[in-house]
């Protein structure tokens, strides 16, 4: 902190403020301003008792940069303040922090309930990675219906998992319903925040208690890194449950010593998954890539405002066109998710969303192979313009059923929506829609509306 001894991460500034000045550190010995990458694996010791106190962790110094690492601590401490955590812990990718993070809570026998619509990498990772483990991995139908997650709840049920905004389909979940019912079982929330970032919510105000994101994605922006945060609400209370939880109950090493609870307190989950977790199972980041999503948090909020915009307007266009059955933009006042938009996200509903082609994969093919602004790629919040067709790429390990009740058919083509000019991307999009007329027989397209 260098401009004020005004705290940051408490509401003393505006959001653009913290995400440029939270965390940094202006170095000692040359004041260069910007908090330099530390590529170094390890930090000296001055001695051979300085080397025993560092390892018994008396004074707080660095090791190794597995555990911990300047560029990465400064990075951490803007996160947990633009997230209104407690403390925060950077990783590899966002498969690492979900990973990780779940890991901190979860051991073989126990069970989690999730949202049904997720990241299907999410998915596929629970279903089978967490399966080997012996953690089982239950998702709900409905999840606005409480009565559904109090019924699937078992003496097993160690934690509740979902996504702010789920893409493709943009379907919203209501944050605060699933805190409340999470709070009164007792078991912890952990939410992936990727594609709404803290400019669009703050998960933990609304009651989840740690949230994950691929920082790959929007807090990075320019889709050259990848990188994963989980950040710790501190507002589970891991000593109210020790035999569901006891690695935060039990003393650390010999008999007699304090627990994490006692001895780290609110920040007890953070430092078990720093230290247990990601510490030995190694998902390290690359300093250079924590200096680079540094960089891009610097300018969060300029970049998702313009992502947004740019988003409901080609959302607003789309939903114009004949050959488009269904847009799935939760900004539009036509969509399902519209009235959990207005609660939870008065800034916007990102810029990752499907929209459904009445021609299915024929029409898919043409506006993706017709496109030359947007870019035929996986990934997603980059400043770029970006479009896939789910069914044969990040979902084509899927039957056409699955697909189907995921609400994911062979029309949909998911977008990306970059930071561009609009009036470029809807010039884009109307060759890539001219190509498509072109290539149809009128029948069909009145067909489609039938
Ligand atoms: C919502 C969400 N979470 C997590 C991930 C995984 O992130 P990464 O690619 O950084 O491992 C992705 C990747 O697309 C994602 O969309």
């Amino acid at each position: 902190m260098t401009t004020t001894q005004q705290a940051y991460g408490e509401d003393n500034f505006g959001f653009s403020t913290e995400q440029v000045h939270a965390g940094e550190v202006v170095d000692a010995e040359f004041g260069a301003r910007i908090t330099p990458i530390y590529l170094t694996a390890g930090f000296l010791f001055d001695s051979f008792d300085h080397a025993e106190a560092r390892f018994a962790g008396q004074d707080g110094g660095l090791v190794y940069t597995r555990y911990a690492n300047p560029t990465h601590t400064a990075v951490e401490a803007k996160l947990t303040a633009m997230e209104r955590g407690v403390d925060s812990l950077l990783v590899a990718s966002g498969q690492a922090a979900i990973t990780v993070a779940l890991l901190g809570i979860l051991r073989s026998g126990d069970h989690f309930l999730s949202t049904p619509s997720l990241y299907e990498g999410s998915k596929t990772l629970f279903r089978e990675n967490f399966e080997r483990l012996g953690i089982e991995v239950e998702f709900v139908d409905d999840p606005h219906d409480l009565s559904e997650w109090k019924r699937r709840v078992r003496p097993n049920t160690r934690a509740i998992y979902g996504e702010t905004i789920p893409n493709p389909k943009n379907d919203l979940i209501d944050i605060d319903l699933i805190a409340g019912f999470a709070r009164e079982e007792g078991l912890p929330f952990v939410i992936d925040s990727t594609a709404s970032t803290p400019y669009l919510i703050r998960p933990i105000e609304h009651g989840a208690n740690i949230v994950v994101h691929s920082a790959s994605k929007f807090l990075s922006g320019h889709g050259a890194s990848l990188a994963g945060v989980v950040v710790d609400g501190g507002n589970f209370d891991w000593a109210r449950y020790p035999e569901k939880y006891p690695q935060f109950n039990t003393p650390i090493g010999r008999a007699g010593s304090p627990t994490l609870v006692q001895k780290f307190g609110r920040k007890a989950y953070l430092e078990y998954t720093r230290s247990v977790i990601a510490g030995r199972f190694g998902p390290v980041l690359s300093p250079i890539n924590a200096f680079l999503l540094q960089q891009g948090l610097e300018t969060l909020s300029l970049r998702v405002e313009r992502h947004c915009r740019n988003a409901l307007a080609v959302a607003t266009w789309l939903e114009q066109q004949p050959e488009v059955l269904s847009v799935d933009y939760p900004g539009l006042a036509s969509n399902p998710s519209h009235a959990i938009a207005l609660k939870h996200y008065p800034r916007g509903t990102g810029s990752v969303f499907g929209f459904t082609l009445a021609g299915g994969k024929d029409a898919a093919r043409t506006v993706i192979d017709a496109v030359e602004l947007f870019s035929r790629m996986s990934h997603m919040g980059d400043v770029r313009s970006l479009i896939l067709h789910p069914a044969s790429t990040s979902h084509a390990h899927l039957t056409d059923d699955q697909r189907n009740a995921l609400g994911i058919p062979q029309g949909l083509v998911r977008l990306s929506v970059g930071i561009e000019d609009d009036h470029d991307l809807l010039a884009d999009l109307e060759r890539a829609f001219a190509a498509l007329r072109a290539s149809q027989p009128v029948e069909t397209v009145e067909l489609a509306h039938v």
